[in-house]
């Protein structure tokens, strides 16, 4: 996608065509950084600390990840060890394992010396081939929005609500639960979207405002409490997040306060969308609620905040009293039930075993 312009994805290969570039996600919206990887724990400590966030972006750093541990040591014990520094960086989007365990299965099969190169060829197939299945969740997303907007007889906006950042920055170009808008928007059929802020974290109002002001379309930022009253009253037509995992039997994992989404969807008829690209589907797991695990987070997040001051400084400050403890879950689940349907980029399908299987007949039985 385009920042002032000029078309960027979310991560990059520098000049010398072994450093590894993002676009630093901590900085965003008020500072444009480019950060540098040069090493695995550059890489570790970048997903980590969430420079780089979402889950497929997460998957195509962790793949990157391994390309430079190959260059520090391209042993089996190097493999292993780089495996297990990215494994352990976040727990709940499966993008990560499944990036991780594609390259290893791969570099296992090669002698030392060609690993470097494996891995740099892999890694860059991953983030292709990011791109090309979010730009066809944006196809097959964008037949709902225009079946909304169709149905409402071509009449104002379609009003979408989303949670978090499942835009570019969340993968290494289009996004998910963004790439329809973004294809609606283009095809000049209107569209408006809510954005909750998405405590903690705010990637809402910092990453999804920011892409979605870059981009043109129109969006307003509201809190995250706000959607229940905001559907009760005929304000959103459709909802649309992103996952990090889904379950087999279609319960999705997403930041927290989605599954509260979810339910407020269901009591106000609104439909309840979830894109998701393949590999965020875990098909070891049939309830999402008791196995995917829950990433817990440090409690700053909760006590602090940053913003930009009047001088435009960006500066964080405590928002809580001192010494009150906080708890920080990261994501939640939403039942399959209260999901109206998963977009993939082979369509649209039930959240159900039955509709995952269906459009992903290859692996059924395969785990
Ligand atoms: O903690 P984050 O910012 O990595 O969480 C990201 C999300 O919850 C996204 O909705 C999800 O990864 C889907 S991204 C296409």
């Amino acid at each position: 996608m385009k920042i002032d312009g000029e078309a960027y994805r979310s991560i990059w290969l520098a000049e010398d065509a072994q450093t590894v570039e993002i676009i630093d996600q901590t900085r965003l919206p008020h500072r444009f950084e480019v950060a540098v990887l040069r090493s695995l724990d550059d890489v570790a400590r970048a997903i980590r600390d969430m420079l780089v966030r979402g889950a497929p972006l997460i998957g195509a750093a962790a793949a990157y990840g391994m390309a430079l541990a190959m260059r520090e040591d391209n042993t089996d014990a190097g493999v292993e060890r780089a495996h297990a520094v990215l494994t352990a960086t976040r727990p709940t989007a499966v993008n990560l394992c499944w990036a991780l365990d594609d390259m290893c299965a791969r570099l296992w099969s090669q002698p030392a010396d060609a690993r470097v190169d494996l891995a740099y060829a892999r890694a860059a197939d991953i983030c292709n081939q990011d791109v090309a299945i979010n730009s066809a969740i944006g196809d097959h997303g964008l037949e709902v929005i225009r079946a909304v907007y169709e149905a409402r007889g071509g009449s104002g906006p379609v009003n979408i609500l989303t949670h978090c950042n499942a835009g570019w920055l969340a993968t290494v170009d289009w996004g998910t639960a963004l790439a329809p808008i973004y294809k609606a928007h283009d095809l000049g059929i209107p569209v408006h979207v809510w954005v909750d802020e998405t405590r903690p974290r705010n990637q809402g109002a910092a990453l999804t405002a920011w892409e979605l002001g870059c981009h043109g379309v129109s969006h307003a930022v509201v809190a995250d409490n706000a959607g229940g009253h905001m559907m009760q009253h005929g304000l959103v037509d459709l909802c649309i997040t992103g996952t990090d995992r889904t379950a087999a039997s279609g319960d999705v994992a997403n930041k927290i306060g989605t599954y509260l989404k979810a339910l407020a969807a269901r009591d106000n008829n609104v439909p309840f969308y979830v894109g998701l690209p393949s590999p965020t589907i875990d098909w070891t797991i049939t309830n999402g609620v008791r196995d995917i695990p829950i990433e817990e987070r440090g409690p700053e997040e909760v006590t602090h905040i940053a913003g930009k001051d009047s001088n435009d400084e960006v500066v964080t400050v405590q928002l809580t009293p001192d010494g009150s403890a906080v708890a920080n879950y990261a994501f939640d689940i939403t039942p399959a039930r209260l999901v109206t349907g998963l977009i993939t980029e082979r369509g649209v399908c039930a959240a159900s075993r039955e509709g995952l299987a269906g459009l992903f007949p290859e692996r059924v039985g395969t785990v």
